[in-house]
C-alpha cells in the first residue's frame, strides 16, 4: 500500500511544481503584456499611434495629416530651407527649447528639431502655440517658414517662433520611421 502511495504522492508535488515552475517561466514572457493591456492611459496610447506613409511627399513639400484631432506637418524639406534654418543661432531665438518629444532636454538648434541628421524630415503639430489657430505653411510668414494670421505669429523653416505673441516652437511629437528608406513615419 504504501508503494502504492508513494508514487500518487510523488506525482502530486511534481505536478504542483511543475505549475508552479511554468507560472514563473511565464511571468516574464505573458504577464507584462497582460498588465499593460489593462492598463487603460498605455492602450490609448497605443491606439493613438499612426502609421504614416510619406513614400509621396516630394522635397519642398508638406503633408498634413490628422493626429489625435489635430493636424500633423510632415514636411520634406529644400536645401535652402534646411540652410536658412541651420544658420540661425539659439540666442536669437524666442524660445530656446527644442520642444521636441524626442529629444526632451534639447536646444532649439536645427539639429534637434528634424527627425533625420540631414534635415530634411521635420514633423510638428500644426497648432500655433498662442491661442490654437493651425499655422499656414509653404514658406508663409516673414521667416520663409510658417505663418499664423490669428493674430500675426511668424515660424521659420524649423517650425520656431520668431516673431509674434506665440510663445513657444511648433511643437514635435514622438516621431521614428519604421523603415531604413524611410517611407513609413510613425507618430506616438
Ligand atoms: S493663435 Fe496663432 S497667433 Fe494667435
Amino acid at each position: 500500500m504504501s508503494h502504492a502511495e508513494n508514487p500518487a504522492g510523488t506525482r502530486r508535488d511534481f505536478l504542483y511544481y511543475a505549475t508552479a515552475g511554468a507560472g514563473a517561466v511565464a511571468t516574464g514572457a505573458a504577464v507584462w503584456p497582460l498588465v499593460n493591456q489593462m492598463n487603460p492611459s498605455a492602450d490609448t496610447r497605443a491606439l493613438a499611434s499612426i502609421y504614416v506613409d510619406v513614400s509621396g511627399v516630394q522635397v519642398g513639400t508638406q503633408l498634413t495629416v490628422k493626429w489625435r484631432g489635430k493636424p500633423v506637418f510632415i514636411r520634406r524639406r529644400s536645401p535652402d530651407e534646411i540652410e536658412a534654418a541651420r544658420a540661425v543661432a539659439v540666442t536669437d531665438l524666442i524660445d530656446q527649447h527644442a520642444e521636441n518629444e524626442n529629444k526632451p532636454d534639447a536646444d532649439a538648434k536645427d539639429e534637434n528639431r528634424t527627425m533625420d541628421a540631414e534635415g530634411e524630415w521635420l514633423v510638428m503639430i500644426g497648432v500655433c502655440t498662442h491661442l490654437g489657430c493651425v499655422p499656414i505653411g509653404n514658406g508663409s510668414g516673414d521667416f520663409g517658414g510658417w505663418f499664423c494670421p490669428c493674430h500675426g505669429s511668424h515660424y521659420d523653416t524649423a517650425g520656431r517662433i520668431r516673431k509674434g505673441p506665440a510663445p513657444r516652437n511648433l511643437e514635435v511629437p514622438l516621431t521614428q520611421f519604421t523603415d531604413e528608406s524611410k517611407t513609413t513615419i510613425l507618430l506616438g
